[in-house]
């Protein structure tokens, strides 16, 4: 569906995100006739560079992300969308009268992203206000991390929402832009098959995995200062335990659903110093091979050769309420691990009796492929064919998305970016929800170091990671599915 004319301004417009993600983003949406020709797009950065310049900078980012789909004709079209201001967004005084004569100030809607680092949100956010940009239909968004810990969350929340209404506030979990993630809601809550059974009387406990091949690369910088607690399990990975575990809501209306997500982050059980050696392992990756490469490990990557950050974390999570007292949440996400791939696995109980064998233990799985190759199985348990006796099996009922839709699958920033610009907030975040998310968090930090964890090491391209996390699993007599296995 087409959306009529705004104006889009990238604060870090030469940065990282701009082009691995937004600029090739709004080129496909704009390639596949959603943004008018009349719309701005307007890169800002300190760096001078002419519009042209600019132009050339983004022109490399599509056709990476395109590859051979590229399309040089619809190129030249998009291209005269983009226009380049150079400034320092967080000086009230820099020359924001270039900005405005690039706008042009014709009352349609201004989206401004900021594509930089959270410290400079605030200033940013009341710079556009004493530029007299924050008003009428002006929307801003926000990426992750919203700050680094409960304190400075609260104080970007309020900074921004001096300038802004909550209602106008974006802020971004990629995760929720994901095509399968989406999905779950219309599992769950499309379906009658699932949520008769969704609580503590079938479900035995959930997994959810979100391995990634990478390491840090280049963002050691910003992510020593993370780890994987603060850049994945704070916002992508509760960002899907609510997902899978709120109540239905009323409608899918943004704040009805914020609101059941929030209270699934109210029910979230602290850890404290007793249960967290017990309850959640860390790790770094130390050096190994991927993919028949040797790499480098964590801490060859830092300058200082030296940290406490880390890579990998697994966690027993519980969410205190009545549908699912007594169901571990089982988590985990880890850098360079063997390979990418995202998914949510729901075990159901075993079957009270197992008249035909041992085989039939665990035999109910729902798996939600996240990525890559993302679908949905539903595990049976089956006959095996033949006449020599009755064995049996737990085989999957296999929706893949590539086969039953031939699409191409958009990014989730295309999805998300287009919310923004139709006005629709489901798929973001609201101020409690980062709130309540870094509460656990933070306890889960401090309870860290009152406890002294220990930090494991796993060789770079291990499939599960460090062996302590699967311990945490073969403690409970359980064991993670990993990669559909
Ligand atoms: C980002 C994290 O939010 O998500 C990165 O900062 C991580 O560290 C990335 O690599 C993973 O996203 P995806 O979509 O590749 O799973």
């Amino acid at each position: 569906i087409p959306v009529d004319t705004f104006d889009i301004i990238i604060f870090g417009g030469t940065g990282d995100l701009s082009r691995r993600k937004l600029l090739p983003a709004l080129y496909h949406r704009f390639v596949d006739g959603q943004i008018p020709e009349d719309s701005r797009l307007v890169g800002v950065s300190r760096s001078e560079m002419s519009d042209k310049e600019f132009r050339a900078f983004a022109k490399d980012a599509c056709q990476e992300s395109t590859g051979k789909d590229f399309d040089s004709e619809q190129w030249k079209a998009f291209e005269k969308l983009l226009k380049y201001v150079a400034m320092d967004a967080t000086d009230p005084d820099a020359d924001w009268d270039t900005l405005k004569a690039a706008l042009g100030q014709d009352g349609r809607p201004s989206i401004f992203y900021l594509a930089v680092t959270p410290k400079i949100y605030v200033a940013i956010c009341e710079s556009i206000g004493k530029a007299g940009l924050a008003g009428g239909d002006a929307r801003v968004v926000l990426e992750k991390p919203i700050g680094t810990d409960l304190e400075s969350a609260k104080a970007i929340n309020a900074g921004v929402g001096a300038v802004f209404s909550e209602d106008r506030i974006y802020r971004i979990d990629h995760y929720l832009g994901k095509e399968t993630v989406q999905n779950l809601l219309v599992l769950r809550f499309g379906n009658t098959l699932f949520e008769p059974l969704w609580n503590r009387t079938a479900i035995d406990h959930i997994q959810i995995t979100v391995s990634e091949s990478v390491g840090v690369g280049d963002r050691a910088g910003y992510y020593d200062t993370a780890g994987a607690i603060r850049d994945m399990v704070q916002n992508h990975l509760l960002q899907l335990l609510c997902l899978i575990a709120m109540e239905p809501p009323n409608s899918i209306e943004a704040d009805e659903i914020r609101t059941e997500k929030i209270k699934v982050l109210n029910a979230l059980r602290p850890m404290d110093a007793k249960c967290v050696g017990r309850d959640t392992v860390r790790a770094q990756y130390g050096p190994g091979t991927i993919d028949g490469k040797q790499v480098k490990g964590y801490l060859e990557e830092l300058e200082s050769g030296e940290s406490q950050t880390e890579t990998f974390v697994a966690v027993k999570a519980w969410v205190d309420n009545w549908r699912w007292a007594r169901v571990p949440f089982y988590l985990r996400t880890g850098k360079r691990m063997r390979s990418r791939h995202s998914e949510i696995v729901v075990q159901f109980r075993e079957a009270p009796h197992a008249m035909f064998g041992e085989e039939q233990a665990h035999s109910n799985r729902l798996i939600i492929r996240l990525q890559p190759d993302e679908g949905v199985q539903l595990y049976v348990q089956i006959k095996e064919p033949g006449p020599g006796g009755l064995r049996v099996q737990s085989l999957p009922l296999n929706l893949s998305f590539a086969e039953s839709f031939q699409v191409r699958y958009p990014d989730a920033y295309e999805r998300l970016l287009m919310d923004v610009v139709r006005g629709n907030l489901a798929l973001f975040m609201r101020r409690e929800e980062v709130e309540e998310a870094w509460e656990w968090v933070d306890g889960l930090l401090d309870a860290w170091a009152d406890a002294k964890v220990p930090m494991y090491t796993y060789s770079a391209g291990l499939e599960d990671g460090p062996v302590e996390a699967r311990m945490l699993l073969r403690e409970d007599d359980r064991d993670w599915w990993s990669n559909g296995k």
